[in-house]
């Protein structure tokens, strides 16, 4: 198969170090791809956003798969535009349709389809400029702490968790009335908070059928105990120590099959990975979110460990196979430890060269490239997030200390990693 993956981050790293490893990949290109990723395949320079040029280098390189890593060109709509252009019929797009993609496109719209189809989540109500006034009478006597999220893609800033009512009305009118996250903020979800503990299981469906993948945590904050702001994610660990097989069974039956179901029931064609973010409290799951795609850095974590033919299995999807597909998974445990720009999330310096990465140890460590690009021979910074090292481990702690010890043999100005991924786990 000739295979087109689209993305440039850690994800797409990993996901074409998995590809490449398959007989049945011919040849792989990713677009645009990072540093890393030009050692599993072609990379081809393009932006996401320009539909047409991915539409023709899906014919002049005669793709047979485009495999889409980030929401955004799916919540545009960029299946049901390879689908229907002239001589790309033929196409295995693992993605979701425009209206699929709404499931993270839209948190008005993920939250009326887990009403509709009965799936635990917090209780909410959604508000915009029609009803602002109510809004503000709705914030005055709800419950502490109030979480408000943007309803549209806000690139992971649109969730805000406010901890008394004159912050939380501050915020509900920067959102709706001065469109502080765009027009994408100017409907507002406002939401019951959720205490317990977050975790992300990951499926991949056909529309009909569905495999569940290693469950992930990841890491968002910058600082060191889960403190700071917001982050893509620092690190991410798999297995989950206290998932239980009880807790995978309600998750199933509560959440995954009235999922799929309900996609298909609502007739969103979707083939291609969900993203399931849940906050657990006394072993019950509650949905916070929808994503359309893998996580970034939880793909880092769960890729390594699943053992069967990524290709085969996403052809599977592709075909709506997937009931003939048993998914094996590698027993230790991976971690991975995010390597970031020092003011990350704030303002960073990129351009700067790496370093130490030929000396890393591959026994039990793979490094990912995350926002890096190759100038004259060099590698060179070129985001927040830089570069991951995945390592196996008996344990997360085990896990954790390699990819440390090897992060430490990699060097660029200002490089930034959290000590202590896993940290509630030792
Ligand atoms: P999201 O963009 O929906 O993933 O939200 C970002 C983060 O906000 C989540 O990872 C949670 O840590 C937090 N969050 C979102 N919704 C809730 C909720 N209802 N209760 C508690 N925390 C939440
Ligand atoms: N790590 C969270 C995400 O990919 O959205």
């Amino acid at each position: 198969m000739r295979i087109l993956l689209l993305g440039s981050g850690g994800r797409e790293n990993a996901l074409a170090w998995k590809l490449a490893q398959s007989p049945l990949c011919e040849k792989l290109f990713i677009a645009p791809g990072n540093a890393g990723t030009s050692r599993f395949g072609t990379n081809i320079s393009l932006s996401l956003s320009d539909f047409d040029t991915i539409r023709k280098v899906c014919l002049g390189e005669k793709i047979d798969m485009v495999i889409v890593g980030p929401e955004e060109p799916l919540v545009k709509g960029i299946t049901d535009y390879l689908i229907s252009s002239k001589g790309l019929e033929h196409l295995d797009i693992i993605g979701p349709s425009q209206a699929g993609a709404r499931l993270e496109g839209s948190k008005a719209f993920a939250k009326d389809f887990m009403m509709r189809h009965h799936i635990p989540t917090a209780a909410y109500r959604e508000f915009t400029l029609d009803n602002y006034e109510e809004g503000v009478t709705y914030l005055q006597q709800h419950p502490l702490p109030i979480v408000l999220k943007a309803d549209g893609l806000a690139a992971g800033k649109g969730v805000v968790i406010c901890e008394n009512h004159i912050e939380a009305i501050a915020e509900f009118e920067l959102m709706i009335q001065r469109a502080k996250f765009g027009e994408a903020g100017k409907k507002v979800v406002v939401e019951q908070f959720l205490k317990g503990i977050e975790m992300s299981v990951f499926v991949l469906t056909d529309g009909k059928h569905y495999v569940v993948l290693p469950e992930a945590k990841d890491y968002k904050r910058i600082g060191e105990g889960d403190t700071g702001p917001n982050t893509g994610g620092m690190g991410a660990v798999s297995p989950v120590p206290f998932v239980n097989p009880e807790l995978m069974r309600k998750i199933d039956e509560k959440v995954i099959r009235p999922t799929v179901e309900g996609l298909r029931a609502d007739g969103l064609e979707y083939r291609g990975f969900i993203f399931f973010g849940f906050m657990i409290t006394d072993n019950e799951p509650y949905m916070i979110e929808y994503n359309c795609r893998m996580g970034d850095p939880e793909t880092e974590v769960v890729i390594p460990r699943l053992k069967n033919d990524l290709v085969e299995l996403l052809r599977a999807a592709a075909s709506q196979q997937l009931h003939n597909v048993t998914i094996e998974t590698d027993p230790r445990t991976a971690c991975t430890v995010v390597a970031v720009s020092g003011g990350y999330p704030g303002d960073y310096t990129k351009g700067y060269e790496i370093t130490g990465t030929d000396s890393i140890n591959t026994d039990d460590s793979i490094l990912f490239h995350m926002g890096t690009i190759e100038k004259d021979g060099k590698i060179l910074t070129s985001g927040g997030r830089v570069l991951c090292i995945t390592s196996y481990g008996r344990s997360v702690f085990d896990a954790v200390e390699i990819s440390k010890e090897e992060l430490a043999k990699v060097h660029y100005t200002d490089m930034v990693f959290r000590q202590d991924i896993g940290y509630e786990f030792e």
